[in-house]
């Protein structure tokens, strides 16, 4: 077979991978896409095409209009619940393996709420960005249980009747404690970053890049478009992550 045109990029970070004692990866929806779950910025069709995920993705959207949210909400949740992991997640679950055997340390970070990453076998998964297949009272944070359809009326109610939203961080709020200190903890030793499929424009996980540097890790980002982060890496992936991370773990 004909090395792949990625092969001079791909063998900078295998290097770099089998050398690495801290890894740490940040994924963002592009890693989903394959998996036919739109990105957070291409996400509306069908009903909603019309409406700007950045408005719906908020406290005070929600308070506005609770049903339309929540609507919105639980057609992604079915969405993510119907989708496979794609060959991305696989390979990323595969590299975590292959670390810890050699006795080095993974940690994965992702913004993605869609539980794909722990599907494909990955562990320790940091949400940042929370859970869309987890929901919880407004009032009292109190877990919900979910229907396998859709919920039959919106905004959905808990079985003692009290509102409930999902478990994810929309825009003005606060990011999971433990999450935020679980990835300054990782950032803090790692020597290898590796950021995938993420327009690296919401922080703080578009910061996180600048803590990796200020270790002097290597960098390696895999999306095929640029973000303003590219001109900080040392090896640019300019692929699919379903494409690239597979052949990254080819020998
Ligand atoms: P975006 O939709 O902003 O960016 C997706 C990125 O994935 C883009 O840079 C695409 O070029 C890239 N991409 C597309 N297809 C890809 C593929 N097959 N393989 C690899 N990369 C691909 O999504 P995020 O960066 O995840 O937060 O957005 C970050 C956060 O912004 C989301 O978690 C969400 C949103 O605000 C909250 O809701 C709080």
């Amino acid at each position: 077979m004909d090395p792949s045109p990625l092969e001079p990029a791909l063998a900078k970070l295998r290097t770099a991978l089998n050398d690495a004692q801290h890894v740490v990866v940040l994924t963002g929806s592009g890693v989903s896409a394959e998996s036919k779950i739109p990105t957070f910025r291409d996400a509306m069709e069908g009903l909603w095409k019309d409406f700007d995920p950045q408005t719906l993705a908020t406290p005070e959207a929600f308070e506005a209009d609770p049903g339309r949210v929540t609507r919105w909400y639980d057609w992604r949740r079915l969405k993510c619940a119907e989708a496979q992991p794609n060959p991305g997640h696989l390979a990323l679950a595969e590299i975590q393996t292959q670390t810890l055997a050699r006795g080095a340390s993974f940690t994965l970070l992702t913004q993605n709420v869609d539980g794909l990453h722990q599907r494909a076998g990955s562990t320790d998964v940091v949400e940042l960005h929370g859970s869309i297949m987890a929901w919880r009272g407004v009032d009292s944070g109190e877990p919900a249980e979910l229907p396998e359809g859709p919920f039959e009326s919106f905004p959905p109610t808990s079985a003692s009747g009290e509102i409930i939203r999902p478990s994810v961080v929309w825009f003005g709020e606060m990011l999971p404690e433990e999450a935020l200190r679980r990835s300054f903890d990782a950032l803090e030793r790692c020597d290898l970053f590796m950021t995938i499929g993420t327009s690296s424009v919401v922080h703080p996980a578009a910061g996180f890049v600048h803590n990796a540097r200020a270790n002097d890790a290597f960098i390696a980002e895999v999306n095929p478009d640029d973000t303003p982060i590219s001109p900080l890496v040392n090896t640019t992936i300019r692929a699919k992550s379903g494409e690239a991370l597979p052949l990254l773990l080819r020998a």
